[in-house]
């Protein structure tokens, strides 16, 4: 990356944790006794801040993200996030506005801290093989890495809005924008992880159609050439990308792609992993001038998913390996996130399912049985 990622600097790290809505505060509660384990085999002391984002802002503060939450997730090393959304606060609920929403707070939150790359790797565990839709010989020893671009694009263009025209029908309108800076630093980001990978890189977009599209592929292939003319670049329209990903997904590597493709991709991606329950990810900015630390917020895939919420079914891998990932970007703890990754699979292995990836013969585990079994192992 164009700074190196740092280990923080403080021996108090700071973390945020934000629960959030639905499962998020039950997959959240599977994950914190992990950070006690890295406590005890580091010696770090952790300074765990916990507050409210998304629909339980709401409720609290009348906001989805509140000015003093963001003050303190600017403050902190890094975040934790569980998810946000719910119909409570949706048209079938309270019907609020688009900016008191639950996902409100949590997309001024990535918007506020400049978290742009998104990090969002599909991994098959061996176990898990048979738990996908795809064919077990499709899907097994699967790796990708999408990167997904979280800062512009469609989910922040303006105008946006709901309008009434003079013959009285409405209008919706979004826009979808994307300027070079914002298309160079997430190709760079992709680029460079790709090359401690196979090096290989799928850029997807829309340059058949859009604009944006066009744009986004034109700097794309400039920063390559200039750049990282020793790496494979492929462009792939992201309608063929979505149909390749079930077609024959181990032909891809790294995909680099818009907030809105990135958002859809990487949920196909989730499923061939097994279940959307697997996917962690993590959301960088750039390096804090003043902390010398690089921005950080840690989140599953999944949403919140409702209609499970406070049952202990809800799967708390994709948390658990979010967590993975913040002890290898913002910890500088390779090591331990790899041993966590392998608690993970030994977990599985031994045929401990929560019910989203179960077969037959598995034991179904509760959310926080899960946690355990990994802490178990490790
Ligand atoms: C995701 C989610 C969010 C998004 C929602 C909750 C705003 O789907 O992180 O993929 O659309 O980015
Ligand atoms: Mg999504």
């Amino acid at each position: 990356m164009t700074q190196p990622i740092e280990s923080t600097k403080s021996n108090k790290p700071v973390i945020a944790v934000l629960p959030g809505d639905g499962i998020g505060p039950e997959v959240m509660t599977a994950t914190l006794p992990l950070l006690d384990w890295v406590q005890d085999k580091t010696g770090l002391d952790f300074d765990v801040c916990e507050d409210a984002i998304g629909g339980a802002a709401y409720d609290r503060y009348g906001v989805p993200l509140s000015d003093e939450t963001l003050a303190l997730c600017r403050g902190a090393d890094f975040i934790l996030m569980g998810s946000v959304g719910g119909p409570k606060w949706g048209p079938a609920g309270l019907d609020l506005p688009y900016d008191k929403r639950p996902e409100a707070g949590l997309l001024k939150l990535r918007k506020e801290l400049d978290l742009y790359a998104n990090l969002r790797p599909a991994l098959v565990f061996d176990a898990l093989v048979d738990a996908s839709t795809l064919k077990a010989d499709i899907v097994r020893g699967l790796d990708i890495l999408i990167v997904r671009e979280l800062t512009g694009g469609i989910y922040f263009g303006e105008p946006r809005g709901i309008e009434t025209l003079a013959n009285g029908e409405r209008k919706g309108v979004n826009t979808q924008s994307y300027t070079t800076g914002e298309i160079r630093r997430i190709g760079e980001i992709a680029f460079e992880l790709a090359q401690k990978r196979s090096g290989k890189v799928s850029s997807s977009e829309k340059s058949n159609v859009m604009e944006s599209g066009l744009l986004w592929r034109e700097e794309i292939t400039n920063l390559h050439q200039e750049k990282f003319s020793d790496l494979a670049l492929e462009h792939i329209y992201a309608d063929n990308c979505a149909m390749q990903l079930l077609r024959n997904p181990g032909q891809f590597d790294v995909i680099v792609t818009d907030n809105l493709f990135g958002d859809i991709l990487s949920d196909e991606a989730a499923m061939i992993t097994g279940s959307l329950g697997m996917l962690p990810s993590a959301s960088l900015g750039e390096v804090d001038q003043m902390t010398g630390r690089r921005r950080a917020l840690y989140e599953p895939v999944h949403g919140s998913a409702p209609d499970i919420a406070g049952e202990g079914k809800a799967n708390p891998l994709a948390m658990i390996l979010s967590l993975g990932m913040a002890l290898k970007y913002s910890l500088d703890l390779p090591d331990l996130a790899a041993d966590l990754d392998r608690a993970v699979a030994r977990t599985l292995d031994q045929g401990l399912r929560t019910a989203d990836i179960a077969e037959s013969d598995s034991k179904i585990l509760t959310t926080q049985d899960m946690g355990r079994a990994v802490l178990d192992r490790l």
